[in-house]
């Protein structure tokens, strides 16, 4: 999942995207899928203010729904965890998660979302000789020495989803496009920002 920010030129990197159908379920019947990536499906809820996340990665789940997962006003809020729902053609179960819905990076949160990026990206060229092991050295290294003009509450969540990373088998991912997201208010949402390797 290291790859070079598109941020820059602001045009989207292909992601790959899970090929599966939305699982059968009566709280996803009839509802309109809007967003895909590697590992899950979005669909949009009847109101505005949540949606079904359907997650098939491990990282995902004890990402949004563990109960020693990062939380703060920079990390999604999980309204319901509907359990399995079904199996993955990845081999992981499918897992509903009932989440607050997000919007994509506009404006501050989007400066702010670049900064973070660019950050990463640095870190990650600068430890580039630890391996696999760069993404995880580049976040430490943020939250411990951060750029000048990333907010506290930012550098804090950094730190919260730092040591979160150091805990559990997975990995950052920040630089998909569509992994960082923002809430209605503009603020910045670290919404989908591990992967398991
Ligand atoms: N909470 C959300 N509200 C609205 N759209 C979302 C939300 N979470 C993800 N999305 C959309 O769904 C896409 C895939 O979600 P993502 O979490 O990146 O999945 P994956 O784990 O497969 O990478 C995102 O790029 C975004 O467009
Ligand atoms: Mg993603």
């Amino acid at each position: 999942m290291i790859e070079r920010p598109s941020t820059d030129s602001g045009q989207a990197t292909e992601v790959a995207c899970l090929a599966d159908p939305v699982p059968a379920h009566p709280l996803l019947d009839g509802l309109t899928e809007i967003g895909r990536g590697e590992s899950s499906i979005v669909l949009a809820s009847r109101d505005d203010k949540h949606v079904f996340k359907v997650v098939s990665s491990p990282a995902d789940y004890f990402y949004l729904a563990a109960d020693d997962r990062p939380t703060g006003i920079h990390f999604p809020h999980l309204f319901a965890d509907h359990g399995i729902v079904g199996k993955a053609s990845n081999g992981y179960s499918f897992r509903l998660l009932e989440i607050e819905r997000l919007l994509p990076l506009a404006g501050e949160a989007a400066e702010l979302g670049r900064m973070l990026v660019n950050a990463y990206w640095e870190g990650c060229e600068k430890w580039a000789n630890m391996g696999v092991n760069r993404g995880r050295l580049a976040l430490y290294h943020i939250a411990q020495d951060p750029p000048a003009g990333l907010p506290a509450s930012l550098v804090k969540a950094v730190a919260a989803l730092s040591d979160f990373i150091e805990e559990y088998p997975v990995q950052p991912d920040l630089l998909n496009p569509g992994n960082l997201m923002m809430r209605g208010d503009g603020t910045l949402v670290l919404s989908d920002p591990v992967f398991l390797p």
